[in-house]
């Protein structure tokens, strides 16, 4: 299956304030230079927001990780949990279609959806609230056949559950999630067989359908109110920093995060040669306006280095391995921040290390 950008595509996409104070929590989960690995769980808030990926949401991500496009572009298609085209307003189906449920009437389920949704998977509806699609194996083979839908399982599911369940979302509710036949969870249809002194005190329905009815966020968009923002670890790196540093890992916080619009403009600033500001981080180690007799070195022989960052590091200033070679930590930090495209590089590859040794025998 081609998963391509889908052909209508919204102007512009910007998170809730909510769900952007959330993402930039996430963003200071990751080591400096990592920030990169944020990209997942910034992409899924994004779908969780919009229903789907967008390519001005993907890009606006991109921006936020100081990634290029195309390395985003590259997760967002590779993952089939992402939702390439618009999804349906209400609800989209995903019908488990591996062995179990297959077995046990997962045909039958999509056949429903082709009938009361759309002839085809990832088409809306005709009123744009429903869509649909086979999915793998959802790890509930035990309650097949089963669909997910939302953030929620429907388990053992019949034919006509499974259109009682569409014209009930459709009616403006939210069916139970779980076992649709009467069972509590995955045991026996009968009841249980053995542990049974387990079975009291139990909530009214079993533990992921109890929480989803709690949480009530079955089929909902989220905006980042559902619930409280918590960012324990940066609370644990503060206590265990000293002040100094404490007060610069919060600096980093904020440039990595809070004013990320600042940092990529800031970043952008430096790339084309002007000063850096705002939340640029670290020390501005000493730039040249251009190479030292016209003689720049090779920068490509520091390992991870090609053209393309060369020429961002001519850019910035910086020609020659013994300037390299002198970065205090604190401004490989800087360095490390600014190499649009290339964050965390310095640090990364070691270019210090490397810089001294090419410096010596140049
Ligand atoms: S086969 Fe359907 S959930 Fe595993």
């Amino acid at each position: 299956m081609l998963r391509r950008l889908h052909a209508d595509q919204p102007d512009t996409f910007a998170f809730t304030p909510d769900n952007m104070a959330w993402a930039e929590g996430q963003i200071t989960k990751y080591p400096e230079g990592r920030q990169a690995s944020a990209i997942i769980p910034l992409l899924w808030r994004a779908q969780e927001q919009e229903g789907w990926l967008s390519k001005p949401a993907i890009e606006t991500v991109a921006d936020m990780l100081g990634l290029s496009y195309i390395r985003a572009l590259e997760v967002a298609t590779f993952y089939f949990m992402f939702q390439l085209q618009p999804v349906g307003k209400i609800a989209h189906i995903q019908v488990c279609g591996t062995t179990s449920c297959m077995i046990c009437g997962a045909e039958d389920l999509v056949a429903v959806c082709k009938e009361k949704i759309a002839p085809g998977a990832h088409e809306l509806s005709a009123d744009g609230n429903f869509s649909w699609e086979e999915v793998e194996c959802l790890g509930s083979c035990s309650n097949a056949p089963m669909a997910q839908i939302g953030k929620d399982y429907y388990e053992d599911l019949t034919a006509d559950r499974m259109g009682e369940i569409i014209d009930e979302l459709a009616a403006g509710k939210v069916p139970v999630p779980g076992p649709q036949n009467g069972r509590y969870a995955a045991e026996p249809l009968k009841g249980l067989t053995s542990l049974k002194e387990y079975d009291s005190g139990k909530t009214q329905y079993n533990a992921s359908a109890q929480l989803a009815v709690d949480i009530g966020d079955t089929v909902k968009r989220i905006d980042g109110t559902e619930v409280p923002l918590t960012t324990p670890w940066q609370t644990r790196a503060s206590k265990m920093s000293p002040p100094k540093n404490a007060e610069k890992k919060a600096d980093r916080m904020r440039g990595a995060s809070s004013d990320k619009s600042a940092e990529v403009q800031g970043s952008e600033a430096v790339a084309k040669g002007k000063p850096a500001t705002g939340s640029v981080t670290g020390d501005k180690p000493e730039l040249l306006s251009e190479a030292r007799n016209g003689a720049p070195d090779d920068l490509k022989k520091i390992s991870g280095v090609g053209p393309k960052l060369e020429k961002v590091l001519n850019d910035i200033g910086v020609y020659h391995f013994d300037q390299i070679a002198s970065w205090t930590p604190d401004e490989v930090t800087w360095a490390d921040q600014n190499l649009v495209g290339f964050k965390g590089r310095v640090s990364r590859d070691n270019w210090v290390a490397q810089a001294v040794k090419l410096a010596a025998e140049s």
